[in-house]
Parts: C-alpha cells; structure tokens; sequence
C-alpha cells in the first residue's frame, strides 16, 4: 500500500460503514475504518490520500454527539461526509444543522441545482436516492454550494468551491441508491485522483513480502480448521514461507463425515502443503463423556484443543509465530453509541488464547479483508470451490449439535444424516444461497412405524438460514420437495433416527445453533 492509496473511513456510529468500506474496495482502493474519535491520530500516523466520515444516528447538537475534529477538515485532504457526516462538516465549518420536523426515511429523487458538481458527475437528473435522517443542513458553510437537492431536502449534496471537501445526506453506499457507486468512484478517482490499484494480486505481493520480512529465518504455526478463513490463510502463508509454516489440523471427533479425509487431501494432494495432521477424536470424545452443558462442552473442547495444539507445535524447531484467519470485521473497533460491553450470548472457541500462552507473535494476514474478498483470494490461490464457498462451521463442531451427551455412536448418527441432507442441498443448488445449513440430533425418541415394526429412535432437526454475517439470520425456505427428500432419506438410510422436523426459527431470538 502506497500513501497516496490509502482512503480512511472515520466511523461515527452508522450501521452502513462496512457497506462504505466494501463500495471503495470495490473501486479497488485500499480503506480502512477507524472510530471518529482516532481520526487526527490516523491521519498523522496513515497518511491517507482521502477521508470519508459515515453517518451515525447522532445529532451534531446532541450532548454526547460525536464531533468532527475540525483539524481533519484542516489538512488540505479531499473528504467525503455521509449523511451525519455531511452535517458534521456543515455544523464544524459554520453553517446550520436543523431538526426535520419528520425523519425523512426511504427513496427519493434528486434534482441538479448545481450542474458543475464533480461529485455528482454522470448522474442522472431524478436518480433514485435511499435517505435516513432526521436533522438537515438549512445553511451551507461559506464557499460551498448545494449541488443537488431533493423535494424534501433543499441540501441533498453539497461541495466546496474546490470540490475538495463534498458531501451527501443520502446513503451511496447502500443498493437502494443505484447510482452511488459511481458517486464513490467520482470522489475517489476525480476528486481524491486516486488510481484503482488495489487488487487481489498486489495484495498477494505485498502481505507476501511484509510477511517474509517479518519472520525471518523463524517458522510458524497455525491451526486449520478446513474453514475458507483457515485454509485461505494457510494458502497464503505457505506461498510466502513454504514449508516454514507447519499447519496443523487437528480431528476432534466432532467433525463432519470424511471431513478429514477432504481437507487431508485438498491440502496434500492438490495444494501440496505440507499438513501435519492429529487424530485426537478418542482424547476428546472421553473428556466429552457425561457432559450435557453447552458451555462446558465449549470449554472442553477449547482447552483440549489448547493441549493438543501445544503439543505439536513443539515438535517444530524454531517456532517464533502463530498464524491466525483473524478477519477484518473481527478487528473493526466499532462506535457504539449503547454504551457498555455486548452481553455474551455463547462463549465462541477460538485459538485466542494461544499466542500469551505459547509466547508466540501473531501472524493475521486476512486482518484487512472482508469475507468475500477472502473468497477471491482463495480462488487466485487455488483453492478448490468446497472450500472456498464451504459453510461456516463452529469450532465446537457437531458437539453443540448433538444436543445432550456427546458419544461416538450419536455423533456418527448425526454425520450421516447431516451428510445427506447436504448432499441433496447441493443437489438441489440451494447451497450457495443458503447461509449455513446442518442437523441437530435432539436427544428425544419418538415413536416411528418401519414395516410392520414399532420404532423407538431419535427425532434430528434441519436448520437452514439465511443471513450476510451471522449476527441476525432468518431461516431459509427450502423448497417442500427438497425437504421431502431430505427427509425420507434421513429416516430411510440412517438407522437410529426416524423423525426429521424443520427448524423455523429466526435469530434474534433463536441462535442459530441449537446449543
Ligand atoms: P449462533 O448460534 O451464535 O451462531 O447464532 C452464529 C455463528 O457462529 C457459529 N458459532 C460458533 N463458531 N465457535 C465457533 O467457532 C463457537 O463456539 C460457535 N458457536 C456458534 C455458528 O455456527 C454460526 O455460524
């Protein structure tokens, strides 16, 4: 990354600041997002060549609103203001900020009232805009000018007599505003002069270069789950240390059918990366024995995952880091205007606690990219589509969906029924679309007929949902068909289950596992 390439994004509390972030990565410029309060110390410390402030809820009069510091605007650097960004700027440079007497919320058309506004280049007269706001600019600061306005808001977008400095009260980052991706491209390329340059191969080249000038002559280790995040990294890192980063990839017992076998042979077989593969599925599978809490389930596996890690990651020489598939919105620092700590719902298992413990530096070089772009990474390193576009999986595998005590025989009940009602998604080409989907082996019985036979068997529940990150997701409509056969399968091929029902249950305030 060059200093001129660099667009820091200041968050002040909007839901869409991901969305700005992915619309300028998309324009292949490198962004990242920073809390408003840090945005003097990142720009003395990133040199970025523009800035963009989001919306955020706020209002610039509020007693605990977040405030622009009037520096960022003195820096001689092109900015974007998004909404309350766009007041923000109004609000520090003198103009007036007003409370709506009515939320304006929804599509809009905008009007010219400036024809020579940069920001607004190409856009067509009434363009469908997508607003959310309450408060509006009712008097522009000196030297700039209305560019647009809609029959709502007489301050749709604005500039500065230089255009450096623009703004907009609507929301180009959102799809409701069809043509806000090219309102993105004009502040980046004709206002900020920034050159599309950012792109997966120069990413390659450049975490490839930072990573072997960091870790020397020293090895590293990792831990692959057989995840997209994991197996991407490993992938990466392997092309920028070789056969210095020992991956290590761990069977618990509690993991899919063949999924071992799968990520064995993807990774030796076609990538040719060295795998040090444990079989630890009895050690686990006896710590699990007799425990039906959820959270103890959790911890056992966490800190039997810990043991075993540790143990192998000795019996390499040198080792000075541990590689993680740490993801950018894992490290966003967020504005919260709720104020206090999220309550903890589930205690999600990751290898977090390892690098204190085993005096290990981190190695995370997918930090700066969101999922999807980690999905094209995958692919331009030959990773195959299984992986690439495989469902999340919990660290906890199948043990938090075999719902009660976790044994050998039920886990393998729930892998085959779990296998088939994957195979007939796949089947059905409903994969991709769904978000995640598996069974949950429920620890009732129920009374089936098989024959002329009285059956007595376990009852296994199908989720599927849809969602974008996990956080909220609704369940997916499998079509009748798709679930009749899924079904029938189920209690026809897997003895010791005779009853399959669908789980209709949105998050909030279900979860999307059972456990
Ligand atoms: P919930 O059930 O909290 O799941 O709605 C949200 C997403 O997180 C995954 N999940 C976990 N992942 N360790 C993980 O690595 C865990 O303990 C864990 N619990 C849930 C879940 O599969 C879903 O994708």
């Amino acid at each position: 990354m060059t200093e001129s390439s660099y667009v820091l994004i200041l968050d002040f509390g909007s839901q869409y600041t991901q969305l700005i972030a992915r619309r300028v990565r998309e324009a292949s410029v490198y962004c990242e997002i920073h809390p408003f309060s840090h945005g003097v110390d990142a720009i003395q410390q990133k040199r970025p060549a523009a800035v963009i402030l989001s919306g955020g809820p706020a209002s610039v009069y509020g007693l605990d609103s977040p405030q622009l510091d009037p520096r960022i605007l003195q820096q001689d650097l092109p900015v974007l203001g998004i909404c309350y960004g766009l007041q923000a700027i109004a609000h520090v440079l003198g103009g007036t900020v007003e409370p709506a007497v009515q939320r304006e919320y929804g599509r809009a058309n905008l009007s010219y009232v400036n024809r020579d506004s940069v920001l607004l280049e190409g856009i067509t007269e009434g363009a469908l805009i997508w607003m959310s706001h309450g408060d509006k600019v009712v008097r522009l600061p000196a030297g700039f000018s209305t560019s647009a306005s809609t029959p709502d808001t007489a301050v749709a977008a604005f500039e500065s007599e230089d255009h450096r400095i623009a703004g907009v009260q609507f929301h180009p980052e959102v799809v409701h505003t069809p043509q806000g991706e090219t309102i993105i491209r004009n502040f980046l390329y004709k206002i900020a002069l920034l050159k599309p340059e950012w792109t997966m191969a120069s990413f390659i080249q450049t975490t490839c270069r930072e990573v072997r000038e960091r870790v020397g002559d020293a090895h590293a280790v990792a831990a692959l789950s057989g995840g997209v995040d994991s197996s991407v990294m490993v992938a990466l890192l392997h092309r920028a240390i070789g056969d210095r980063l020992h991956p290590i990839f761990v069977n618990n017992g509690v993991l899919r059918k063949n999924e071992a076998e799968e990520v064995l042979s993807t990774f030796r077989d076609q990538l040719h990366i060295d795998l040090h593969y444990v079989n630890a599925a009895d050690r686990f599978l006896a710590k699990l024995a007799g425990v039906e809490d959820p959270e103890e389930k959790r911890k056992i596996i966490g800190e039997e995952f810990i043991g075993v890690f540790e143990q192998e990651a000795a019996k390499f020489p040198n080792v000075k880091f541990l590689a993680q598939g740490t993801l950018y919105p894992d490290v966003i620092e967020s504005v919260s205007f709720k104020g206090g700590p999220s309550a903890t719902i589930k205690s999600h298992h990751n290898v977090g606690g390892l690098p204190d413990r085993m005096v290990l530096e981190l190695i995370e070089p997918l930090r700066e990219l969101f999922k999807d772009e980690v999905r094209v990474l995958g692919a331009q390193l030959g990773l195959p589509d299984s992986i690439i576009w495989r469902h999340p999986f919990p660290g906890p595998g199948l043990a938090i969906r075999v719902l009660g005590e976790v044994t050998a025989d039920r886990v393998a009940l729930l892998q085959e029924a779990d296998a088939i009602a994957m195979e007939e998604i796949r089947k059905a080409g409903l994969y991709r679309d769904i978000w995640q989907a598996f069974l949950v082996l429920l620890p009732v019985r129920s009374v089936g007929v098989m024959g002329d036979e009285r059956t007595y068997e376990y009852v296994a529940a199908l989720r599927a949902v849809e969602a974008t990150d996990g956080m909220t997701a609704d369940w997916f409509k499998i079509p009748w068909e798709v679930m009749a056969t899924i079904s029938n399968r189920i209690i026809n091929e897997v003895r010791g289950i005779n009853r399959v029902v669908y789980d209709i249950s949105s998050k909030p305030p279900s979860t999307i596992e059972w456990e």
